[in-house]
């Protein structure tokens, strides 16, 4: 699937960003498409998240539509009944219930605001891969870190990975929010690391006006320096570290005015839609108040991109088999580094899944 070959989708042994914390309760259940899989969330009676395949294995009818009994989730078509594990525990027109009567129970993982999810084989589900926490900042005590928003965004899950690996769009599409109405962020070359399962760039910007959504929060107005540097560590996880200096003097880097470090979880929905989980760090400003004008001003900036890509889908869609060649750019060298390793990856996937043989059901 575009921007990759016809068959390559998204990779199935690895751990996604399911939904915030906030978002998973008992009050209602929640259903997301995750990898074209429909998947019910609740919490038990002990606060434990829970994911359930979402549709009921008798006819079909959506859990999410059902209701919690304590642990367990009746279907409100026929009441089949079913626990926190998947197992099928009542069907009220009689008493033997059947060995494959159960649905899929998911690995989830409860970490910092979020809930990871692994859609692949459980055997497989090892909570060392998901990423560090502290390591990427989100519980370093230097900083203060928040939940921005959710949003379900209209594409494929592709294009907002294309999107955040060519930051070349914030001189643009975000001219009126972070761009600060210049090319400044376009026109600065960027560097470009990898490994086996991420892709990195920087880019310094130096000697240019701080953007105006920055300097209230920074305390500051006048030029600075500004080291932008993202990495995407795949499949879904993208992490930003925008670093706020004083001008350089000579060879002597300026005054740290601030650090900001900003998290886009990345999930394939169904093939055409996307979950889009936007947080946010900063070492400076540490009180509520600087979080909710901040908030709302990224907020603003999420929804460009979301618009954007909506569209882009509709153009990509509408063209089908009939779309042209895309034509590359310069500033296209690491995006397309970072394609490169995303669609080994997933093809890497998508053949070990293959390669699994499937058990028929006996009973
Ligand atoms: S569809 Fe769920 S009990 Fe029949
Ligand atoms: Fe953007």
């Amino acid at each position: 699937m575009y921007p990759f070959q016809d068959d390559v989708y998204a990779a199935r042994n690895q751990w996604y960003i399911a939904a915030f914390s906030r978002d998973v309760g008992r009050e209602k259940l929640l259903e997301r498409w995750i990898l074209e899989e429909p998947i019910v969330f609740y919490r038990t009676v002990a606060g434990n998240a829970v994911a359930l395949e979402g549709r009921c294995a008798h006819r079909h009818f959506p859990l999410s539509k059902s209701n919690l009994q304590g642990d367990n989730i009746q279907c409100n078509y026929h009441g089949f009944t079913y626990n926190a594990a998947g197992a099928c525990v009542h069907i009220p027109a009689q008493e033997k219930i059947p060995a494959a009567c159960r649905i899929k129970a998911y690995s989830l993982v409860e970490r910092w605001n979020w809930l990871w999810i692994w859609m692949g084989d459980p055997v497989l589900a090892d909570e060392s891969l998901i990423p560090d926490h502290k390591e990427i900042g989100l519980t370093d005590p230097a900083y203060i870190s928040n939940v921005v928003v959710y949003n379900e965004v209209a594409c494929r899950h592709q294009l907002l990975h294309d999107n955040l690996l060519d930051l070349t769009h914030i001189s643009v599409l975000h001219s009126a929010t972070i761009g600060n109405g210049s090319d400044s962020v376009a026109s600065t070359p960027e560097t470009h690391e990898e490994g086996d399962n991420w892709a990195a760039s920087t880019r310094i910007i130096r000697n240019y006006p701080c953007p105006e959504v920055f300097t209230s929060f920074l305390g500051y107005r006048g030029n600075i320096d500004r080291t932008i540097t993202l990495k995407f560590l795949m499949p879904g996880l993208h992490c930003g570290m925008d670093e706020f200096r004083r001008p350089s003097v000579g060879d002597q880097p300026g005054e740290l005015l601030g650090r900001l470090a900003i998290y886009h979880g990345v999930t394939p929905g169904r093939r055409h839609t996307t979950h889009y989980h936007f947080a946010i760090a900063r070492d400076f400003a540490k009180n509520e108040a600087t979080t909710e004008v901040f908030n709302h001003a990224m907020g603003a900036v999420i929804e460009e991109d979301k618009v954007c890509l909506t569209t882009l889908e509709e153009m990509l869609t509408g063209l089908g088999d009939r779309r042209p060649r895309e034509v590359l750019a310069m500033s296209d060298s690491h995006q397309t580094r970072a394609r490169r390793i995303f669609e080994k990856l997933i093809k890497n996937d998508q053949a070990a899944v293959r390669s699994v043989p499937i058990v028929p059901v006996t009973n």
